[in-house]
């Protein structure tokens, strides 16, 4: 308004660099996310989720739980979304102008790691810096164990992020499988304690998508598809891999309270 109470005309010339500037702020905080891939909430198809809520993923896609400092927990078979789903999230966080970072756990230990090493409250200073970024993405929590020194590195980030700043965390471990992961019982409790104090689980199930998607190119083309993926050597498995939920001796998550290993936890 101006001082005579009229709608003052929006000057095309100062709109055009502000709508510039905020498509430049926008690019700067995805490459500064350094996300491993391009993915969106758009191109998920909750068809193949269908205990996934769409009212729950419209209301995350608007990041106002970034805003609240609240988390997001996604779990879930490999396969089934959980990267693609943190990846979106995280885009669409981005867009509503909040700076988001994202690694795998193991990426985040490194760099805890490298840090606590530093000596002199480098550990301190690091976490410090990470609370400027409004939203963590903790990617593949359970794939590898982590030791009791980098369990302890885990707990301090997200005790630190704690009603602050928000974390999304994936794993392919319900709940009451992370002290395995993490090698001890009560830092797993305490952790989870503060992660799902303000969150959303989500529980994702079913067959693997690239499984599906690998059936689906076969049975279109079989020969085409046949030649496009040559046999993979062998890996050896070292004997304290973890069971993928969802294996055969995995944990066969069905609702989305068992999925997220609740029972008996809360
Ligand atoms: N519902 C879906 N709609 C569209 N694409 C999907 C869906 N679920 C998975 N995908 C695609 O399938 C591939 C595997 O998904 P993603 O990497 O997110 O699985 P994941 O649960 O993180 O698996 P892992 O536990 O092995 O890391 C990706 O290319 C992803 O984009
Ligand atoms: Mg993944």
């Amino acid at each position: 308004m101006n001082p005579r109470g009229t709608r003052r005309r929006e000057n095309p010339a100062s709109t055009k660099p502000r709508a510039f500037q905020e498509a430049n702020s926008i690019t700067q905080r995805t490459a500064g996310a350094h996300f491993p891939a391009v993915k969106t909430l758009a191109e998920f198809n909750c068809d193949h989720q269908p205990s996934l809520r769409r009212d729950v993923l419209g209301h995350l896609a608007t990041a106002a739980w970034v805003s609240r400092a609240e988390n997001v927990v996604v779990l879930g078979p490999p396969g089934t979304g959980k990267t693609h789903l943190g990846i979106g999230l995280g885009v669409a966080a981005v867009h509503a102008g909040h700076k988001v970072l994202f690694d795998s756990a193991a990426g985040w230990i490194r760099r805890l790691s490298d840090a606590y090493r530093g000596g002199n409250g480098a550990l301190d200073a690091e976490l410090r810096k990470l609370a400027r970024y409004k939203l963590l993405i903790i990617d593949e929590v359970g794939y590898i164990p982590i030791g009791p020194h980098a369990a302890n590195l885990f707990f301090q980030l997200i005790a630190a992020r704690y009603e602050t700043g928000s974390v999304l965390v994936t794993s392919n471990m319900p709940f009451k499988r992370w002290g395995e992961i993490f090698g001890d019982e009560v830092v797993a409790a305490a952790m989870i304690d503060r992660l799902v104090h303000h969150a959303e689980v989500i529980a994702l199930s079913g067959e693997s998508y690239r499984t599906r998607a690998r059936r689906a190119a076969i049975s279109a083309d079989p020969a085409a598809a046949m030649r496009a993926t040559p046999t993979p050597a062998p890996v050896a498995v070292p004997a304290t891999a973890v069971v993928p939920a969802g294996a055969p001796g995995g944990t066969g998550q069905t609702s989305q309270a068992s999925a997220a290993g609740l029972e008996g936890q809360r």
